[in-house]
C-alpha cells in the first residue's frame, strides 16, 4: 500500500483525481492535507468520503509542524502537491497568499519530504511558467521559464525549487506542467464555468481585451490519468509537460457555450483586458506521450458539452458558492472593468 500525501485535494483538479484514483488503485492510501479556502469544498469529495482508504485532515502546507506531524503519523513516503492559490486574476489584485502559499507551502513540503526521505514527490506545476508565445510555436520543456503574472512566478518558484531539491539532495522529485483544465467541479470563476453560470442566468459574459488570447485545454480526467503516470513511472529529476492539444480563442468558446445554451450573442461583453494578460498558451506534450505512452481519451467537442451539462444538472453546487465571498470578489474585478 502507498501512503500518499496529496494536497489540495478539496479543490477543482485534486478532487476529480482523488474520486478518480480510488477508483482506479487499490494499492493508494491517500492523506488529504486542504486548508479548504474559498475554492476548497468537501463536497467535491463526497464519493471518497467513506472510503476506508482515504482521510481528510483541513490544515495548511506553511504549517511545518502538522506537516511534519503528518509524515510520521501516516508514515507518508509519497507526496502528490496540488494545493496552491490558483487564479491569475486574484493574483493581480493581491500577490502575497500566492507568494506564501504556492512558495513557501510547497518548500515547506520539500522539506519534510527529505527528512522523512520520501519514494516520489510530485510537483504540479502549469504551462504559465514559459509565459507568453506568438502566433507560431508550442511549450516543450526545455523553453526557458518566462512566467508574467505573480501567480506563474510563484509557481514557477515552487516548480524550481522542486527541481533544486532533486539536483542538490537526490530527492526523487517530479514536475508536471500542464495547459487549461475544464470540467465538471471547477470553481466558476475560471471562464468556462464563468461563462456557462452567467448564461443560465443570462447575465453579461465579460470577454477580455479582443477575445483572441488562445488557450490548450484539457479535460481534467485526461489531465490526472497523466499525473498519475508520471507519478507511477516518470523519471526522477525530470518535467513533463501535459496537453491535449486543444487550441482555442477565448472568443470561440464563449461562443461554443452560448450555441450549446441556446442563447444569443448579444450577452457577450467585451471589457478591460487582463493587465499583462499572456496572448497564447500551446503545449508541446511529445515527451510523456513517446516516453510513458499517454495520450488523451477525451475530445474536446464531446467533454465541453459534457461539462457544460453538468453545470446544468448540479446547480445547487455552484449556487451555494456565487454567494457570500465570491460575490463580494466578482463585484470587485469587474465592477471597473466595463468599457461602455
Ligand atoms: P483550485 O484553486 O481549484 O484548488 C486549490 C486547492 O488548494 C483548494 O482546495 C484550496 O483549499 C487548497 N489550498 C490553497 N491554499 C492552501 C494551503 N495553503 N494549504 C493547503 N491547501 C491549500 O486549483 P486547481 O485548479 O484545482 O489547481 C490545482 C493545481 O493544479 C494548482 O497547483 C494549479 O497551479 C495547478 N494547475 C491548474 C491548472 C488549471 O487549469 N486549473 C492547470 C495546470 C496546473
Ligand atoms: O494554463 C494553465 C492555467 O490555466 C492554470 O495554471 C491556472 O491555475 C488556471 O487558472 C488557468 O489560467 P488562465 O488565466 O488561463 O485561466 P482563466 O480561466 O482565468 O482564463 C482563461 C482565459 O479567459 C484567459 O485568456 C483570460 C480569459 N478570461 C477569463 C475570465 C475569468 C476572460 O476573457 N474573461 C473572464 O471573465
Amino acid at each position: 500500500m502507498k501512503s500518499i500525501l496529496v494536497t489540495g485535494g478539496a479543490g477543482f483538479i485534486g478532487s476529480n483525481f482523488i474520486n478518480h484514483i480510488l477508483k482506479e488503485r487499490d494499492d493508494y492510501n491517500i492523506v488529504n492535507l486542504d486548508k479548504l479556502t474559498y475554492a476548497g469544498n468537501l463536497e467535491n469529495l463526497k464519493e471518497s468520503e467513506s472510503n476506508p482508504r482515504y482521510s481528510f485532515v483541513r490544515g495548511d502546507i506553511t504549517n511545518a509542524e502538522l506537516v511534519h506531524y503528518l509524515f510520521q503519523k501516516h508514515s507518508i513516503k509519497y507526496v502528490i502537491n496540488f494545493a496552491a492559490e490558483s487564479h491569475v486574476d486574484r493574483s493581480i489584485l493581491g500577490s502575497e497568499i500566492f507568494f506564501r502559499t504556492n512558495v513557501i507551502g510547497t518548500n515547506v513540503l520539500l522539506e519534510a519530504a527529505r527528512r522523512y526521505e520520501v519514494e516520489r514527490f510530485l510537483q504540479v506545476s502549469t504551462d504559465e511558467v514559459y509565459g507568453s508565445l506568438g502566433e507560431e510555436g508550442l511549450f516543450s520543456e526545455t523553453t526557458p521559464l518566462s512566467p508574467n503574472s505573480p501567480y506563474s512566478a510563484s509557481k514557477a518558484s515552487a516548480d524550481m525549487m522542486a527541481l533544486a531539491f532533486y539536483h542538490t539532495y537526490g530527492m526523487p522529485v517530479v514536475v508536471t506542467r500542464c495547459s487549461n483544465n475544464y470540467g465538471p467541479l471547477q470553481f466558476p470563476e475560471k471562464l468556462i464555468p464563468l461563462m456557462i453560470i452567467n448564461t443560465l442566468y443570462d447575465k453579461k459574459l465579460p470577454v477580455y481585451g479582443d477575445g483572441l488570447n488562445v488557450r490548450d485545454w484539457i479535460y481534467v480526467i485526461d489531465h490526472n490519468r497523466a499525473i498519475d503516470l508520471v507519478f507511477d513511472k516518470g523519471r526522477i529529476g525530470q518535467v513533463y509537460n501535459i496537453g491535449a492539444s486543444q487550441e482555442m480563442k477565448n472568443i470561440d468558446i464563449v461562443k461554443l457555450v452560448l450555441k450549446n445554451l441556446n442563447k444569443s450573442e448579444e450577452l457577450i461583453e467585451y471589457v478591460k483586458d487582463r493587465p499583462g494578460h499572456d496572448r497564447r498558451y500551446a503545449i508541446d506534450s511529445t515527451k510523456i506521450r513517446t516516453e510513458l505512452g499517454w495520450k488523451p481519451k477525451y475530445c474536446f467537442e464531446e467533454a465541453i458539452v459534457k461539462t457544460i451539462e453538468w453545470y446544468k444538472e448540479n446547480r445547487k453546487w455552484w449556487e451555494r458558492i456565487i454567494t457570500g465571498e465570491y460575490q463580494s470578489y466578482y463585484e470587485r474585478l469587474y465592477s471597473n472593468r466595463s468599457l461602455q
